[in-house]
């Protein structure tokens, strides 16, 4: 049975671009197959603590005497992989706070990124090397190259870096930008630029979410 683990972390819950595509992600994934299940886990309504000891950001085999990380905190880490490795594909909803993430996501991150258990490190085990995941990026502001803001976006760069680079995972990017022209007046010239940005998002991740689901059940 292919599991989709469909992670949000925007605070916003009216109103949310990125919790609008991710949960049409997750419909066109269960739409595959009555096979596809999916597991949410709401980042915002039910927050993970900040990471509570930096002895949990390596393996039990590679901490060193004295590190003793306290057993519910092993077990807040533990349930949170065993839900990522028990994924065929993940999709996260990212929103845009202060040119980074949101720190509810960002405390995710941090219980997941475990150099020897899912950072190849020292070891032949490869947990999540090659598993799908799409990050959808929602943003107020344009960072488009001539935008003048080029450089300024810290939120998809760093997923990339984590879950791509150094966790292997198969990292697909779907960005929306220009949600804020519909508040902001000084913004309004942008609306439809917006709007063409929101409709892309949309097409990409339906077509995103039938690819992953049916590699999952080919
Ligand atoms: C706390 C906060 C900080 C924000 N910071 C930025 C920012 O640095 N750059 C930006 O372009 N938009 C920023 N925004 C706007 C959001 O990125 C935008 O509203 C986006 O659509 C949020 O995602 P959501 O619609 O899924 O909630 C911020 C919004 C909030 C609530």
């Amino acid at each position: 049975m292919p599991q989709l683990l469909h992670i949000d972390s925007s605070a916003d819950l009216h109103a949310s671009t990125s919790r609008e595509l991710t949960a049409l992600f997750a419909q066109t994934w269960s739409e595959i197959s009555d096979d596809h299940t999916t597991v949410r886990l709401d980042l915002h309504r039910d927050p993970l603590p900040h990471l509570p000891d930096a002895a949990l950001h390596y393996a039990p085999r590679l901490r060193v005497p004295g590190e003793l990380p306290d057993a519910d905190a092993q077990a807040v880490q533990a349930r949170v992989l065993e839900q990522l490795d028990a994924a065929d594909v993940v999709v996260i909803g990212a929103p845009m706070y202060n040119w980074s993430i949101p720190s509810t996501l960002k405390a995710w991150i941090d219980h997941v990124h475990v150099l020897g258990t899912t950072v190849p490190f020292d070891t032949v085990d490869l947990p999540v090397v090659g598993k799908p995941v799409v990050i959808v990026s929602s943003r107020g502001n344009t960072y488009q190259p001539g935008s003048g803001n080029e450089g300024d976006d810290h939120t998809v760069p760093p997923l990339v870096q984590v879950l791509g680079v150094s966790m292997g995972m198969d990292v697909s990017v779907v960005t929306v930008e220009l949600t804020l022209a519909d508040r902001l007046p000084p913004m309004a010239p942008l609306a439809a630029q917006g709007r063409a940005s929101l409709a892309a998002a949309r097409a990409s991740v339906v077509e995103l979410a039938r690819k992953v689901g049916r590699q999952e059940n080919p």
